[in-house]
């Protein structure tokens, strides 16, 4: 299982967020990386689990656990992305874990949190920065955890903490945005595994 985690300062936190998408925090950006995340031509990738990580207004942190397969794929429009969002976002249950769709699940917690839960089932985890070691040089596992930041990547606060538990990787001095970053981590991992 390929699991990738996605960082928002700005992605709104509750679900009458602006249906115009220049006012809604950058949700086009968690948008993009969803579609990467699972979508090829003509197929949905099996293996993949994506945390979206969201610190907009008004309430946050929200954790948007999502995988998509052949139950709740009917849910997912790839031309209404940001309207299954949406609909998980409106689902938020305060004090639990909810299952909006099958294996689609919304709860409070912390960016650090979720990585801390991964790192506690034995995940390696890996911090996507241009300045890491390049990937080309870089042992991976088949099952890990890869964390991708926003616009303006991630917090020099969390960043700080995170180090000490994930690998720093590169994929040269380019930088991309977030979803371009994903789709060639995918290319490369599809090339291993
Ligand atoms: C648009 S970039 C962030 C740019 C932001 N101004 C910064 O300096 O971090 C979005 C995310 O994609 C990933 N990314 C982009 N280019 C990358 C590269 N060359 N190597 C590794 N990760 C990259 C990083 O996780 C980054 O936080």
């Amino acid at each position: 299982m390929r699991e990738f985690i996605y960082f928002s300062s700005t992605a709104p936190t509750t679900g009458n967020f602006s249906t115009n998408l220049k006012e809604a925090g950058r949700i086009d950006i968690a948008c993009h990386f969803l579609i990467n995340a699972f979508f090829v031509s003509h197929a949905i990738r099996p293996d993949v689990k994506v945390h979206l990580i969201f610190y907009g207004k008004p309430d946050p942190p929200k954790h948007l656990e999502i995988s998509i397969n052949e139950k709740n794929k009917k849910f997912f429009s790839k031309k209404d992305v940001s309207g299954f969002i949406r609909r998980m976002l409106y689902k938020y249950k305060k004090g639990c874990k909810n299952e909006v769709f099958d294996s689609c699940f919304i709860e409070k917690k912390s960016f650090l949190e979720v990585i801390e839960e991964l790192r506690k089932q034995g995940k390696q985890i890996y911090l996507l920065d241009p300045k890491g070691e390049n990937i080309k040089q870089t042992k991976l596992e088949k099952d890990c955890v890869f964390i991708f930041g926003d616009h303006e990547g991630l917090p020099p606060k969390e960043i700080k903490k995170i180090k000490k538990i994930a690998k720093k990787i590169s994929l040269g001095k380019i930088t991309y945005f977030a979803s371009q970053a994903l789709t060639i981590l995918q290319y490369e991992l599809d090339s291993r595994f």
